[in-house]
């Protein structure tokens, strides 16, 4: 109806000076579903200062009532479960259930976070000067954890709640404060989710949440000398902020190209169950799908006839209706995926179902016999098409895992768990799932990627952990 959403600064809900807004595309209808803010440089200048303020006395309210409020805002997120959750299916066609599930897991996060806090920040270490060489029993060194400053977070379109929320909650509850800047599309579910830490009753200024083009406010943000901390999931945006940004503790995680090895001795069914759960999940919109399957050839027929029959049984259409398979998220993510499907068909590829499109619907594609010439062999579709790769030997299969600049997750399926840690060694990524598709949780699970898929550990532990900083205070004894 025209109404531009707010950002939430200062503790109010308000307009942008700029009196400009952006539109948020539903994926299904291609029509303006949602206007959000267009803040500006001076907004978002506001509100990195006015968090730097704020987390002075932030951190120094007790720990448990820290914890205390992170609790009340998980329990006032899950109670808005439904309408967050129809915010995410009309910004970003993430199927009805799937948006559900994704705020109550943010509100379990959420908790698990405060909990986990407690225990993490509530204890430091004691040295003696004794165990160093030259040294006698005359200083004693006490550390803790403290906080950085401001913590800005970044989260990507397609966890818009749930990857803001693993941001925001081990941010607070370590004593930060926190400046949000959601993804365009997925703003909306992000500001009522924000909502939910307002009505819990945080301090004023301590979180804020900025909208707007990142043409506009991304590097101001980025670059800002008030930012103390960056947690970014997304593309390869992240590359470029981590060149930009300054002398402090970043956290990304950028995507993958996780492949699926299939030994011979594999039990078939769960291997096709994984690889269309991990392929097709919210249409191959994850970091973690399942990007490209390496199956040995003398068991390539059965796997492909398996996956190909539980892709038939795919649902394909709106979210509203829970399909398995919706509208992906933009033209242009469309038109990327279909660019690379046209290359596969160009170079030969063998097509177990026929590509249809309809706006940015997708109909789930499994590519067989895709060779490395082709594009979808190292690129990331970020969509419903999975191309498989048929290898003669187990080396074959590492070695195009390696050979790729992303290094997430991997996962090998196999009945011989020791080839499977043998091959969970050589492969190069942050983690390897043996007989499962890969995934980032359960949460307080670490989750790294190594080369371009990212910087630094992820998951409850590590990401409290990151957002601090040890302080020593050493007694010198007479
Ligand atoms: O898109 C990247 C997410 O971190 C993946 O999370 O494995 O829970 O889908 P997920």
């Amino acid at each position: 109806d025209g109404d531009v959403f707010k950002f939430y600064s200062e503790g109010e809900w308000k307009n942008s000076s700029s009196g400009k807004s952006v539109s948020i595309i539903n994926p299904t209808t291609r029509k303006t579903q949602y206007k959000v803010q267009a803040c500006t440089q001076e907004e978002v200048n506001k509100a990195i200062e006015n968090a730097k303020s704020a987390q002075k006395l932030w951190a120094k309210t007790p720990l448990w009532k820290r914890a205390e409020l992170l609790h009340k805002a998980a329990a006032i997120l899950k109670e808005h479960k439904a309408p967050i959750a129809e915010c995410l299916v009309k910004e970003i066609a993430k199927p009805a259930k799937d948006a559900v599930t994704e705020v109550v897991r943010s509100g379990d996060l959420v908790s698990y976070c405060a909990e986990e806090g407690v225990r993490i920040l509530g204890e430091g270490k004691f040295l003696v000067s004794d165990s160093f060489p030259g040294n006698e029993r005359t200083k004693y060194c006490l550390t803790s954890k403290i906080p950085l400053g401001v913590v800005l977070a970044i989260p990507p379109f397609n966890y818009p709640v749930n990857l803001a929320v693993s941001k925001i909650a081990p941010a607070l509850i370590a004593g930060n404060s926190l400046v949000l800047k959601p993804p365009t599309q997925g703003a909306v579910a992000a500001l009522h989710m924000v909502h939910c830490f307002h009505l819990a009753g945080f301090p004023k200024s301590l979180i804020s949440c900025v909208t707007g083009k990142g043409s506009e406010i991304g590097d101001f943000l980025t670059m800002h000398p008030g930012v103390n901390c960056i947690s970014f999931t997304g593309g390869d945006t992240g590359i470029a902020i981590s060149k930009k940004a300054g002398m402090i503790p970043l956290q990304m995680e950028l995507g993958g190209k996780d492949a699926c090895i299939v030994l011979e001795d594999a039990d078939l069914d769960l291997v096709a169950a994984n690889i269309v759960k991990g392929g097709f999940s919210y249409s191959g919109q994850r970091c973690t799908a399942v990007k490209v399957v390496l199956v040995m050839e003398s068991i390539a027929d059965a796997i492909v006839e398996k996956v190909k029959a539980k892709v038939a049984k795919l649902t394909v259409g709106p979210p509203e209706d829970d399909c398995d398979i919706t509208p992906v998220v933009s033209e242009s993510s469309a038109n990327f995926i279909e660019g690379l499907v046209m290359d596969a068909k160009q170079k030969g590829a063998t097509f177990c179902q026929e590509y249809k499109r309809e706006g940015y619907l997708i109909w789930p594609l499994l590519l067989d016999n895709v060779r490395p010439d082709m594009r979808i062999a190292w690129e990331e579709p970020f969509g419903p098409v999975l191309p498989v790769i048929r290898i003669s030997s187990v080396e074959e299969g590492i070695h195009h895992c390696n050979a790729s600049n992303f290094g997430l997750q991997g996962c090998v399926f196999t009945r011989d768990i020791n080839k499977a840690m043998l091959i969970s060694d050589a492969m190069e990524t942050g983690t390897v799932q043996i007989n499962s598709a890969p995934a980032r949780g359960p949460d307080h699970f670490p989750f790294q990627g190594l080369k371009d898929s990212g910087i630094g550990s992820q998951g409850i532990t590590n990401s409290i952990n990151m957002m601090t900083k040890i302080k020593s205070t050493v007694i010198n004894l007479p």
